[in-house]
C-alpha cells in the first residue's frame, strides 16, 4: 500500500517576545510609509492599507492588493473575500481573526483591482519585508498567485506552488488559492483547506 506521508517538521518555537516592541516597530513602519507618493498607485487610491491583526501573530496572511472595500475602509480582507478568509481562520483553523495579522504585498488599490505591475511591488515589498520581520511569525500563508510567487521568490503558477511549503527566512510559507478566487470556484476549497491543515501541522495545533 501508500506509505503515510511524512508529518510537516514543526515549526520552530519563537524566543520569548515584548509585544509593545512589536507594536511600536510596526507603527514605525506605518509612520515611514507616511501619505506614500513612491508609486503611480497613490493617484487612485483613496485609503493606504497598511494590513491589521496582532502583534503577537504566530500566523500571518499576505494577500494580494485591496480591493474597493478595503481602498474605502482602510483594513485589509473586510469584503467578500475578507468574510471567506475570517470563515478559513475561525470555522477551518478554529483560530480567532484577531489573533492573526493579514496583509498584503500592495499597500494601495490597483485601479480595476488589475494586479500589481513589478515595479509596484518592488517599491512596497520593503514594508512588508519589515512587518514580517517586526511580527517574525512561525508561518505565513501566501493568498493567491501575486502573494505566492512573491514569497515563494518563484515565478511557477499557484497550482504548482500550493501544498508545499517554502521558507521566507526560514519561515515556513505555504501557499494556496485566493479566497476571491475559491468564492469563483468553490470545489477548490478542499485544497486549501488540506494546504491550511498542513499550517496547522506546522503551528503544533493538531493533537490527533
Ligand atoms: N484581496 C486581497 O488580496 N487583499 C485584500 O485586502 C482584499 C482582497
Amino acid at each position: 500500500g501508500q506509505a503515510a506521508p511524512a508529518p510537516a517538521p514543526l515549526a520552530p518555537a519563537r524566543p520569548e517576545r515584548d509585544i509593545a516592541v512589536v507594536e511600536s516597530a510596526l507603527a514605525a513602519i506605518r509612520d515611514d510609509i507616511g501619505d506614500c507618493k513612491r508609486c503611480r498607485l497613490c493617484e487612485g487610491r483613496t485609503k493606504i492599507v497598511f494590513g491589521q491583526g496582532s502583534a503577537g501573530a504566530e500566523l500571518m496572511f499576505v494577500g494580494e492588493a485591496p480591493g474597493a472595500d478595503e481602498d474605502a475602509s482602510g483594513l485589509a480582507f473586510v469584503g467578500r473575500a475578507g468574510q471567506l478568509l475570517t470563515d478559513m481562520i475561525e470555522k477551518g483553523m478554529r483560530m480567532q481573526r484577531a489573533d492573526v495579522f493579514i496583509a498584503n504585498v500592495i499597500k494601495c488599490r490597483p485601479p480595476g483591482n488589475r494586479p500589481p505591475e513589478n515595479d509596484e511591488v518592488s517599491t512596497c515589498q520593503p514594508f512588508l519585508e519589515a512587518q514580517i520581520k517586526a511580527i517574525q511569525p512561525r508561518a505565513i500563508v501566501a493568498l493567491g498567485a501575486t502573494a505566492s510567487k512573491f514569497m515563494a521568490k518563484s515565478g511557477d503558477p499557484i497550482s504548482r506552488l500550493r501544498g508545499r511549503f517554502s521558507s521566507w527566512d526560514g519561515i515556513p510559507v505555504m501557499p494556496t488559492y485566493h479566497p476571491a478566487y475559491l468564492l469563483r470556484n468553490p470545489a477548490a476549497k478542499k485544497e486549501v483547506w488540506a494546504d491550511l491543515r498542513l499550517v496547522m501541522d506546522v503551528l503544533g495545533m493538531r493533537s490527533e
